[in-house]
């Protein structure tokens, strides 16, 4: 009975996690310094993602901030602790709060993180890489299917970037990605910002990271800045998205077409204003760049 009803739920997810979510226009990531802001100028922005853990609580003044923007503002959620990769068992109350947040705010998705974040119950607050083997994909299939299930709705997992790469690796970072979508039907967040740190830290084409993603996956585009230190890049989502990002996003917009996409800053964080103009920038380029595309294609 229990097998029969959990097989329902996977197929339902399937069905849900088919097609894509609609397309939200452009985001920026929800930062406590602009909700008044945001309630006070209503400023042209399409959507907010919201760090879920800021908000798992039962009440609060952040939760009463989140329910006025989510009045006016479709919203995603986005989380740092699922710990989606880790071999520790998952903690069930973060899963019940999720569940819980996800009922009320009743987001467009629910995103979090290919990476573990810690072990023994100790949360590291670091988004951990992880070996890209087969063992591996099996276990992250398993958890992601656990997830889905348990919150009754598809998970969309992003890319992180990292420093170090595992030496017993058997599929570079995008095929483990592939089929990792293929076999629990999750939607992706594709960080643009991380694959360029990425590719620069270990020397891999982030071309080939877009062109190796299913097309039909990637919900949401990441766009950050991030610290150059010439031999290595240190992901620090700080300052303005530089212009070889920017690049990068011409070429992801072209390969994915319209793709909900948001600014995410998490550091150093600017007057609302300032990220709303960025936010400029990037539907600037991704409408140029979806007429190009428009203009081959006729
Ligand atoms: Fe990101």
């Amino acid at each position: 009975m229990a097998r029969a009803k959990t097989v329902a739920v996977t197929r339902s997810i399937r069905e849900t996690a088919s097609q894509r979510p609609p397309f939200l226009g452009f985001g920026l990531g929800l930062r406590p310094q602009h909700y008044s802001d945001i309630l006070e100028a209503s400023p042209k922005v399409d959507w907010f993602e919201a760090i879920s853990e800021n908000y798992m609580v039962p009440g609060g003044q952040p939760l009463r901030m989140l329910d006025k923007i989510r009045a006016r503002y479709p919203i995603v959620l986005h989380g740092v602790s699922l710990s989606i990769a880790s071999t520790a068992p998952f903690n069930e109350n973060y899963l019940k709060d999720l569940k819980t947040l996800a009922a009320r705010v009743e987001p467009q998705f629910v995103s979090d993180h290919l990476c573990w974040t810690g072990v023994h119950g100790v949360n590291l607050h670091d988004l951990l890489p992880i070996p890209y083997t087969r063992e591996a994909l099996d276990h992250v299939v398993a958890r992601v299917h656990y997830v889905q299930e348990y919150l009754g709705r598809p998970l969309a997992i992003e890319n992180v970037s990292t420093y170090v790469q595992f030496a017993h690796s058997e599929m570079p970072e995008w095929e483990f990605i592939t089929e990792l979508t293929k076999r629990t039907g999750c939607w992706l967040v594709f960080d643009v910002n991380n694959v360029f740190v990425s590719a620069f830290n270990h020397g891999w084409d982030a071309h080939a990271f877009i062109d190796g993603i299913p097309i039909d996956r990637v919900v949401q585009f990441h766009l950050a800045g991030h610290e150059h230190n010439v031999s290595h890049i240190i992901d620090t989502h700080d300052a303005l998205v530089p212009e070889e990002v920017w690049e990068l996003f011409r070429a992801a917009v072209k390969r994915f077409g319209p793709v909900s996409t948001i600014i995410e800053r998490d550091d150093n964080i600017p007057p609302l204003a300032d990220l709303v103009a960025e936010l400029g920038t990037a539907r600037t380029i991704a409408e140029e760049m979806l007429a190009e595309l428009k203009q081959e294609r006729t």
